[in-house]
């Protein structure tokens, strides 16, 4: 028999009805979104048990991260208002989405990135699609400040997360758990860099619960120790830290991520840089591969139940891994020792793997 499945739908299809676009928005999609919500038992077995954990996997959206689902929704609204070029700050997911987005939209994308800062994949990815990239000697903030000034100054439109578009598409993220589970989980974990995924999550499962009913989370952002602003209570000027995609210092949403955490009754705390490449190996050796910052919320879970801040018992939690590991394969191989070479010989060949 045929198997005749449901066409792919982009975000703005599956859920285009319940976001805060302006008609003249025109969908520029390449299907993002419906990401799987994978159960990790053995890693739940692992911190304690008792409860059930999902990882929500951004990684595997269309350009290896959740920031698709914002971008969909910005670019779709700049080329309705009929921009022509794009631009935006980025510690290197953003690029790539934006540089990919407007690929797609015939636009043209410039892209600032912290000079020397940014994963291989991500700068990759910039080029392939096409953006002019920009290396800024300073940091993530320094570059936003100047994306800011730049999209007042000239008719470039700006789809960083203080576009409002770009929360509008992220909140989708938050419908699907629901839809996954029938139900908002009971605490939703997930890496906080410009805070703006955090807000999208909060205003998404807020806006679910209204029209269904289906409960509120409490939110565990985690940032890393050496660009913790939130938990510390002041701006990080010199940020720093191995998950790269969160080197920020100046949270553009910050205040509204302090807000979500503090209504949902969760916190946002911070964790080291040894804590989050343990929670990276950990994933891995369960198949999902994420890069460091992904593996941030996790850690962050796994500190809190460490230090009995957490009850758990019978409760679902998802945390979201928000990308791929294959944009930062450097934090691996930089690592790793050199695979074994050998002769094309069947004797060296069972030495080395029977042996
Ligand atoms: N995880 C990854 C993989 C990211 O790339 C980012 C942010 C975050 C988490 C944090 O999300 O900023 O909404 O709190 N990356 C931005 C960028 C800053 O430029 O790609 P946030």
């Amino acid at each position: 028999m045929p198997l005749t499945g449901l066409p792919t739908l982009g975000v703005l299809q599956r859920y285009g009805h319940l976001l805060n676009l302006p008609d003249y928005t025109q969908p520029v999609t390449l299907l993002e979104g419906s990401t799987p919500l994978i159960p990790a038992r053995r890693l739940a077995e692992e911190l304690g048990g008792g409860f059930e954990l999902y990882i929500k996997f951004e990684g595997l959206n269309p350009t290896g991260s959740f920031k698709d689902r914002g971008m969909t929704a910005a670019v779709s609204e700049a080329v309705g208002r009929g921009a022509t070029a794009v631009i935006c700050a980025s510690t290197g997911n953003t690029a790539a989405s934006a540089a990919a987005y407007a690929a797609r939209a015939g636009l043209r994308a410039i892209v600032l990135i912290p000079a020397g800062k940014v994963a291989t994949g991500k700068l990759a990815g910039s080029v392939a699609y096409g953006a002019q990239v920009v290396q800024i000697q300073g940091s993530f903030d320094d570059a936003l400040s100047m994306v800011v000034a730049i999209s007042q100054k000239h008719p470039i439109a700006l789809v960083n997360s203080l576009n409002p578009y770009r929360l509008e598409g992220q909140k989708t993220a938050a419908f699907e758990i629901c839809d996954s589970l029938g139900r908002a989980p009971d605490l939703l974990c997930l890496p906080v860099g410009n805070a703006g995924n955090i807000s999208a999550y909060w205003l998404g499962f807020q806006q679910y619960h209204a029209l269904h009913g289906s409960g509120l989370p409490r939110l565990l952002g985690v940032q890393a120790a050496g660009a913790a602003p939130l938990v510390l209570g002041y701006p990080v000027e010199k940020p720093e830290t191995v998950a790269t995609a969160i080197r920020i210092g100046r949270p553009a949403r910050g205040e509204q991520a302090l807000q979500a955490a503090e209504e949902s009754g969760g916190r946002i705390c911070a964790v080291s840089d040894d804590e989050i490449l343990t929670m990276q190996r950990r994933l891995a050796s369960e198949g999902i591969w994420v890069e460091p910052a992904s593996a941030a919320g996790l850690a962050g879970l796994a500190a809190q139940i460490r230090q009995a801040e957490l009850d758990l018992r019978g409760q679902q939690v998802v945390a979201v891994c928000t990308g791929h590991g294959l944009k930062d394969p450097d934090i691996i191989t930089g690592r790793m020792a050199a695979p074994v070479v050998l002769p094309p010989d069947m004797a060296a060949l069972e030495e080395a793997i029977l042996a």
